[in-house]
């Protein structure tokens, strides 16, 4: 691969941590960034900030006073305004931007949708008594005013307003799909709620709920902004910046 300058990844996967490593391999200066919500976070290798930008003028700012050559949006499907603030930055900066999103599940058909997580929680009661949530500690706000009960799984303890039944499980993937079976038929689940967020991390739940016959209830990702194209694969992403007019 050509030398770049730096590459700046907007992290907070598992594909992102798996792409700094690649490219550090690779001799390619890496710069990870973390949002610095999680308090112990997976670190990736290679040099690591933490914290937000500013919007989408301070991650221009930053890009620029940071020799910068090209930047990797690999955050969450679900970040969608760290997302917005990438395309915005590089537009502005005219600096090469490269979007990694892995593919969401492959859907079964008897999974229910909704387009947001407050959809969801519309929908939750009549699909439901006891729902397994897995959206993540910052949507149990969402889920607030309903009375069912609640098992909640998320890395850190939740804070803000939540449902009055709820059981807290503090607890990060990779988890089998034996262990989440037991999970579901510990407490007595019957639907289980989660985000479309893809990758093998987190996915034993949907094959434990198929099995159990508890039913999916799936939130949709939000859309790319307009005109991004976006790459599924860690390799892609290392294919387009060995392409890029930022190396040399
Ligand atoms: N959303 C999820 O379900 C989910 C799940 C797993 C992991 N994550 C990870 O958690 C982080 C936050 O996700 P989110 O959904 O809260 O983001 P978001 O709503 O899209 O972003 C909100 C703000 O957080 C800051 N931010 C987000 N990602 C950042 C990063 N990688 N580096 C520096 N600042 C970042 C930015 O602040 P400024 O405007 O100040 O720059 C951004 O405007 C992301 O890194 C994401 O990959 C999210």
């Amino acid at each position: 691969m050509p030398q770049l300058r730096r590459v700046l990844i907007l992290g907070g996967t598992a594909e992102a941590r798996a792409l700094a490593k690649a490219l550090v391999d690779a001799g390619v200066r890496v710069v990870s960034s973390l949002a610095g919500r999680v308090r112990d976070p997976a670190l990736p290798v290679g040099e690591v900030r933490v914290g937000g930008f500013g919007g989408a003028a301070g991650l221009a700012a930053w890009v620029r006073d940071h020799d910068v050559a090209a930047v990797v949006d690999a955050t969450h499907p679900f970040a969608s305004t760290m997302t917005a603030h990438a395309v915005d930055a590089c537009a502005a900066t005219g600096v090469e931007l490269v979007v990694l999103r892995r593919p969401g599940w492959p859907p079964e058909p008897d999974w229910i949708w909704a387009g947001s997580v407050p959809a969801a929680a519309a929908l939750l009661p009549s699909l439901g008594k006891r729902a397994f949530l897995t959206t993540g500690r910052t949507s149990l706000a969402a889920f607030a005013g309903l009375d069912l009960e609640f098992l909640v799984r998320c890395v850190d303890p939740p804070t803000g307003p939540m449902p009055r039944r709820v059981h807290v499980l503090l607890d990060r993937g990779p988890f089998t799909v034996d262990a989440e079976r037991a999970l579901l038929r510990e407490h007595g689940i019957d639907v289980l709620v989660t985000k479309d967020s893809g990758g093998s991390l987190t996915s034993a739940k949907l094959a434990a709920a198929q099995v159990e016959g508890v039913q999916v209830l799936v939130v949709r990702r939000p859309p790319l902004p307009a005109g991004v194209d976006a790459v599924d694969t860690v390799d892609a992403a290392l294919a387009r910046l060995s392409g890029s007019s930022a190396a040399g």
